[in-house]
């Protein structure tokens, strides 16, 4: 998904490097151009930009050697308008006056376009970045050359959900305002920034200044100005010291970085368990109201992140017989969004803790006056700022697209609080970083062979029972993500109501099984055994289900909970075999993006 930056300096320099380590540490996000612009201290703007990736537009753009005391670096995911030269960002204004880029979406950009045209604005592409440009453009040349009040008048003109960063050439200031995406300020010595994240930024500075929907920043070197966009009232708010890590994007060893995320799982699960043993907000998080018994609780999420959600009501219904609604962000509202309210609690859960269709849900629970529990990776993420209590998931930066690390920390957590809310020992999860890195060990050289036996194959399914039953849409969604293939990911019982047509001989059907399941999953293999079908178990060890199946990935035993969490390791395993045998990046799959902020 798009990402922005900007960063303004005391004294002209050679800023590209910084623009391109900025749009490195961006691009976990997902794009498919990348631009950067600086600002000399004559005024003089050097714009480049081009559809590749980072280093290879880099390279040929030169990017290193960009000058200037201000610069704006970023990368695009395509929205409005294909990817193309002209709709890469940073955009100029019609006069080469004005610079800026943006991320997230301009929903009337066609409407505004038209105007700009019939109004003689130079509009060059078709993007909704441009808009903005033109949105500020328009105004500025009409108020005399006054970017606030410029900004403050395209704000109503711009409907959506947006941030972006814009500087006018003879204005030695940088101009960021936030609405709805992700948007944060640092402050350094001699210089200041924003970014749409905290990556980007803390190779410069750990000060940080949050930025909060409805604000404009204004950045000088020497420090950063917001301002309500409704009022123009000047906003006093202290930037605040982060301590947490500054990893790089870094492979580690690893071809790739799914690899190296999938290998980080049992440390971060010890990590995570860590944290919850020692964490007040856990407390504030079952009590704040607590987790009423006589209503549900609602655990909203998208893609992986809603898988997730689905464990977690198993978990929370058979381990501590409460009813938990599982709900994809805008079926929450579609579903719930007229009648919640106050007394009502929903767990929002959200890897980036960016994604516009949770935060779409969010916004109408606050507004409903429930309760926002959030659950994120991202460390000053939206998600953070909008909920009334939340838990980090502790993974650090999980950069490959499909998402690992975070979901297997989303289940643990998950876990975790049915155990709380059941007053069971949560020591006895301790067992499971060993028992993840044994599956690791024990699962891969399987995993590999699957992949080989998939390959041929364009459709496929993953069936799971009840506990396993998400690991199955989970495995599937893995799959679907980075091989290309088609798999559905189904509750085992439902496949005779009508997806078993389509098996036939050798058809690949994978079977996720925790213990206690494995009678009633016998019949469900049989059922595609006596059609043709090519039955794959991945499960602890069992005769009797060895004995029905065509291949078998053994994983090792424990707890019946602890299962689906140690199953999704082969799952992810053979998903990635099979993307890396088909000569595809798992990294970076094809029209994918990390944090999808947009509707
Ligand atoms: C997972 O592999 C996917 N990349 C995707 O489904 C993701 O989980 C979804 O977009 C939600 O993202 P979030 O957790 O950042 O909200």
């Amino acid at each position: 998904m798009c990402g922005i930056f900007g960063v303004i300096t005391r004294e002209e320099q050679t800023l590209g490097p910084t623009l391109v380590e900025a749009a490195r540490r961006l691009a976990y996000r997902g794009y498919d151009s990348v631009g950067c612009a600086t600002v000399a201290a004559d005024g003089s703007i050097d714009l480049r930009k081009d559809v590749g990736r980072i280093a290879e537009v880099s390279d040929r753009l030169g990017f290193p050697e960009m000058r200037g005391l201000r610069g704006i670096t970023q990368l695009r995911w395509a929205t409005f308008g294909a990817p193309s030269q002209p709709n890469a960002q940073p955009h100029l204004d019609s006069d080469g006056d004005l610079v800026g880029a943006h991320n997230g979406n301009v929903v009337n950009n066609v409407q505004l376009r038209e105007l700009f045209i019939r109004e003689g604005l130079t509009v060059r592409g078709t993007n909704d970045g441009e808009s903005c440009v033109h949105a500020v453009e328009r105004h500025y040349d009409r108020n005399g050359g006054d970017m606030l009040a410029a900004i403050r008048a395209a704000y109503h003109d711009l409907e959506g959900d947006y941030a972006f960063v814009i500087t006018q050439r003879g204005d030695h200031r940088l101009y960021a305002i936030k609405k709805g995406s992700g948007l944060v300020a640092g402050l350094g010595e001699g210089m200041t920034c924003v970014s749409s994240d905290l990556p980007s930024i803390l190779p410069l500075t750990r000060r940080i200044l949050p930025i909060r929907d409805g604000e404009i920043a204004v950045l000088s070197p020497e420090g950063v100005e917001l301002y309500d966009v409704r009022d123009g009232r000047r906003i006093e708010r202290e930037a605040e010291w982060y301590d947490g890590p500054i990893e790089a994007a870094e492979k580690g060893g690893y071809p790739h970085f799914m690899l190296k995320e999938i290998h980080e799982q049992p440390a971060v699960v010890g990590e995570l368990l860590h944290l919850l043993n020692g964490s007040s907000h856990v407390e504030r998080f079952l009590q704040a109201p607590p987790l009423p018994r006589e209503r549900p609780v609602y655990l909203v999420g998208c893609g992986t992140s809603y898988h997730a959600c689905l464990l977690g009501a198993y978990y929370f219904g058979q381990l501590a017989g409460r009813l938990a609604v599982p709900l994809l962000g805008p079926q929450f509202n579609e579903q719930c969004g007229c009648w919640v309210g106050p007394g009502d609690v929903a767990v929002f859960v959200s890897q980036s803790g960016e994604t516009k269709d949770v935060l779409n849900a969010v916004k109408v629970m606050r507004e409903r006056g429930g309760q926002v529990l959030g659950v994120f990776n991202v460390l000053g993420s939206t998600l953070m700022h909008e909920s009334d209590s939340y838990l980090p998931l502790a993974c650090g930066y999980e950069i490959s697209v499909p998402a690992t690390k975070t979901f297997v920390n989303q289940a643990v957590l998950f876990l975790y609080l049915a155990y709380r809310l059941a007053g069971r020992d949560v020591a006895g999860l301790d067992t499971l970083p060993g028992l993840l890195a044994e599956t690791l060990v024990a699962t891969d050289a399987a995993a590999r062979q699957v992949a080989e036996y998939l390959l041929g194959w364009e459709a496929l399914h993953y069936l799971g029972y009840g506990l396993t039953h998400p690991i199955a849409l989970e495995g599937a969604l893995k799959l679907k993500e980075i091989t290309y293939a088609h798999c559905e990911g189904m509750f085992s019982s439902e496949f005779k109501h009508g997806p078993l047509s389509a098996v036939h001989d050798g058809y690949p059907v994978l079977f996720l099984t925790a213990p206690g399941d494995e009678a009633m999953m016998i019949s469900h293999v049989n059922e595609v055994k006596t059609r043709g079908g090519h039955a794959i178990a991945i499960a602890a060890e069992h005769p009797a289900l060895r004995a029905n199946v065509d291949d078998y990935v053994v994983v090792p035993a424990a707890e019946r909970a602890l299962m689906p969490i140690l199953l999704t390791l082969p799952a992810q395993l053979v998903a990635y075999h099979m993307s890396v045998q088909r000569g595809i990046d798992p990294d970076f799959p094809r029209n994918l993006s990390k944090t999808l902020t947009v509707d």
